[in-house]
């Protein structure tokens, strides 16, 4: 196409109404890669999930996940951009998760992004994964700055509010695991990977799916943290709570730890429930705060869900009841963006370009993050000031 265009005398590059960003994502367990234009329009995609190799292996195997980045990343970007009809010469510039996430598997994708930058000549746009996930939804929606976002997935749980491209102001975060970190465990602990409708299935997905098979109320778990004046979560102690109910059931139904339980239907219904409280009842109180202090507009105010959790069609039902109560719209992405995908990277990259900012000519220098486990959370947002906490602590 480039050469055909050329042989008119056209620019490639110049030529089309709306710049072109390849999005390249390979920060944990998805190689995936997607062209976007400015307008929001997806030109092509192509995602290679490693979701069954690591539940064979009980988790991901960093290792194993760089290898399979790398059998699969040129296939993946090769195949966004031939379903696009686009050559390599008309991107702008190419975008790439370079944070956080594990670091064999980042580095993966950066070192191929900088590659092709290089050949190019175009621009470089370093993506932070959580941000990606939070601006997902004004590629679908008229969505505009402030807005609340949640965001849940298997390496995160936080809860922020989004006054610009790159300005997250922090009101909570996972004081441990992630919940989607948690329905993995529980859904392993359960063996859901024998069970004949789930063997595919990511752990919080399985547990969604046999949740709807079961009784929430035959066990009666409480959400954590009910009486923290804060917006922060936890998901250890309901891990724990479940793993001591298996156990018990174990010894009740008389059979070994790595067989079905009858009433693993139950406990899927019941982790599920709790969970999806937890996270509404933290995000309840979110949405009070920012309203008594004016962050959020008092009508039409929006809370955007969004991660491989909010593609959980009960914790958005939950979600729904507290936006309701409180007269705000939620809004989640389908659940196939809600999950990684090189669409979320590519227009990240549209967002900082509109909005000029971090867009690299020079790249020399540019380094991965990955998350520091145990560490400082690597979200590069503003905290909220002490005297706001203390407010938020006499308030609660
Ligand atoms: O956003 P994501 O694809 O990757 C991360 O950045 O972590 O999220 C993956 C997580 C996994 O823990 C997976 O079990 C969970 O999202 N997940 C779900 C569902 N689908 C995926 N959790 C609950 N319900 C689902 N339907
Ligand atoms: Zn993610």
């Amino acid at each position: 196409m480039c050469e055909f265009l050329r042989s008119f005398g056209f620019d490639p590059g110049k030529l089309f109404l709306h710049k072109l960003i390849l999005g390249i994502e390979t920060s944990c367990d998805d190689t995936a890669a997607a062209v976007v234009d400015e307008s929001g329009k997806v030109w092509g995609e192509a995602i290679h999930s490693q979701t069954e190799v690591h539940l064979k292996t009980g988790g991901i195997v960093p290792p194993v996940a760089q290898q399979l980045h790398r059998e699969n990343i040129q296939r993946i970007v090769k195949e966004a951009l031939s379903t696009s009809k686009i050559s390599p010469s008309e991107l702008s510039a190419i975008a790439t998760t370079v944070k956080p996430g594990l670091a064999l598997s980042l580095g993966v994708g950066l070192s191929f992004s900088l590659r092709l930058v290089d050949q190019l000549k175009i621009p470089f746009i370093p993506i932070h994964h959580m941000e990606a996930h939070a601006l997902t939804i004004r590629l679908l929606n008229k969505v505009e700055f402030p807005f609340l976002v949640l965001l849940i997935s298997g390496g995160h749980c936080l809860l922020a509010l989004v006054r610009g491209v790159s300005d997250f102001l922090l009101l909570g975060k996972s004081l441990d695991i992630a919940p989607g970190d948690m329905l993995d465990k529980v859904a392993r602990r359960l063996s859901l990977i024998k069970h004949p409708e789930c063997s595919t299935m990511s752990g919080g997905k399985a547990i969604e799916h046999l949740a709807k098979q079961g009784n929430k109320l035959h066990f009666d778990i409480k959400p954590p943290m009910q009486r923290a004046k804060n917006c922060d979560f936890s998901f250890t102690g309901l891990q724990h709570v479940t793993d001591r109910i298996i156990t018990q059931k174990e010894k009740e139904e008389g059979i070994q730890k790595g067989q079905i339980l009858s009433s693993a239907a139950h406990i899927a219904a019941a982790v599920q429930h709790t969970t999806a409280c937890h996270i509404a009842k933290r995000t309840h109180r979110a949405i009070l705060f920012c309203k008594q202090r004016d962050l959020l507009p008092q009508s039409n105010a929006v809370l955007v869900a969004s991660g491989g959790v909010a593609s959980n069609f009960y914790i958005r039902k939950a979600l729904e009841i507290v936006t309701n109560a409180t007269q705000c719209t939620l809004l989640c992405p389908p659940p196939r963006l809600c999950t990684d995908n090189g669409i979320m990277i590519a227009w990240n990259g549209i967002e900082r370009l509109r909005a000029g900012v971090g867009v690299l000519y020079n790249t020399e220098g540019i380094r991965y993050e990955p998350k520091l486990l145990g560490k400082k959370l690597s979200f590069t947002i503003n905290s909220l000031k002490s005297t706001t906490l203390e407010y938020w602590v006499r308030s609660g």
